[in-house]
């Protein structure tokens, strides 16, 4: 068979956006073509300031919606063929043509995990993780990606502080508070299209001031003069830094920060994850650390 039958794209689309996505605004908007072709649009969400700077989480989410696109059409026997229009302009925007063509390649087990893939935000077993487990988790990465563990209490410890800080930096950067204020759902536990305030990982009396409080800047300001960010920086930062198996570090060998790249790193990413959740692991991206420095990197080089 050369042509998907009726509705095959459109499955697999279904299937794609499942990919996660940095303060799940899922940056992408699909227009089906025909039966085989689709474009994929790169919309980033307009509020998401500091954390999509450069538009690093928007590409990387997208690389990731790209591979699982490919995941789910290898299980139906199709490969996916894509080419890229864009990206060189100032708003980074681009689009993804993908044609849907005979897969050469057997189904990645990968695909099974498309839909059980989560997030893991609460505080977990700080048993070390058995050699095993880092060797099937490394396995599954694409060639030229490896880990970097840090698993130790001393180490977990270390991670836990540096989280905490950043943290801190989270919760008093005034650029932040239309971010916490739209991407979370409040009184949510399961949200279509926001992050619901029971996967943020904090005690419902905490949850409640934080609705209560981002309602508005003063109130935010009164919040972290009388009630502090100590306990919520415990809670979402510190302890599950300290109260899990281990943290990585996912390092590329090539260097480069073109949109292929970040493609392919949004790729690797989501098959790390993929891959944790098919050897019974849950984790949670720490990428708040690297957006700041990315924040710190531009302060310091603009005028
Ligand atoms: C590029 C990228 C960066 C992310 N950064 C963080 C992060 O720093 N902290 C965090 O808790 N979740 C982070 N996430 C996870 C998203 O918030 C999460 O995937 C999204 O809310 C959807 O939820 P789900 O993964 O449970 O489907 C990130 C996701 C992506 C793709």
């Amino acid at each position: 068979m050369t042509h998907p039958p009726s509705g095959t794209l459109r499955a697999l689309l279904e299937r794609a956006r499942w990919a996660p996505s940095a303060d799940n605004t899922q940056p992408w908007r699909f227009h089906i073509l025909d039966e085989a072709a689709c474009r994929i649009d790169y919309r980033p969400h307009a509020g998401m300031g500091v954390f999509n700077l450069d538009h690093y989480t928007g590409h990387l989410a997208m690389g990731g919606l790209l591979e699982t696109l490919r995941l789910a059409a290898g299980a139906c026997g199709w490969d996916v063929d894509a080419s890229i229009a864009g990206g060189e302009s100032e708003d980074q925007a681009f689009s993804v043509h993908a044609r849907l063509v005979p897969a050469k390649h057997r189904p990645d087990p990968l695909a099974d995990w498309i839909e059980a893939r989560s997030t893991q935000r609460r505080l977990m077993l700080p048993h070390g993780l058995s050699e095993a487990s880092r060797l099937s988790l490394a396995r599954d990465l694409p060639c030229g990606y490896r880990l970097v563990w840090m698993t130790g209490l001393t180490q977990r410890h270390r991670v836990g502080r540096l989280l905490s800080q950043v943290g801190k930096v989270r919760l008093l950067m005034p650029e932040t508070y239309e971010v916490h204020r739209d991407t979370v759902d409040w009184r949510a536990r399961h949200s279509v299209d926001r992050i619901p305030a029971a996967a943020i990982g904090v005690d419902p009396l905490t949850r409640r001031i934080m609705a209560w409080a981002l309602r508005s800047r003063a109130r935010v300001a009164w919040l972290n003069r009388f009630y502090g960010h100590l306990l919520p920086r415990l809670e979402m930062d510190y302890l599950p830094a300290l109260a899990c198996g281990g943290h990585f570090f996912l390092v590329a060998a090539a260097g480069g920060d073109g949109l292929s790249q970040r493609l392919a790193h949004g790729a690797a990413m989501q098959r790390l994850w993929l891959s944790a959740a098919r050897h019974g692991l849950q984790f949670q991206p720490e990428m708040a650390a690297l957006v700041f420095a990315r924040v710190k990197r531009h302060a310091d080089l603009t005028p």
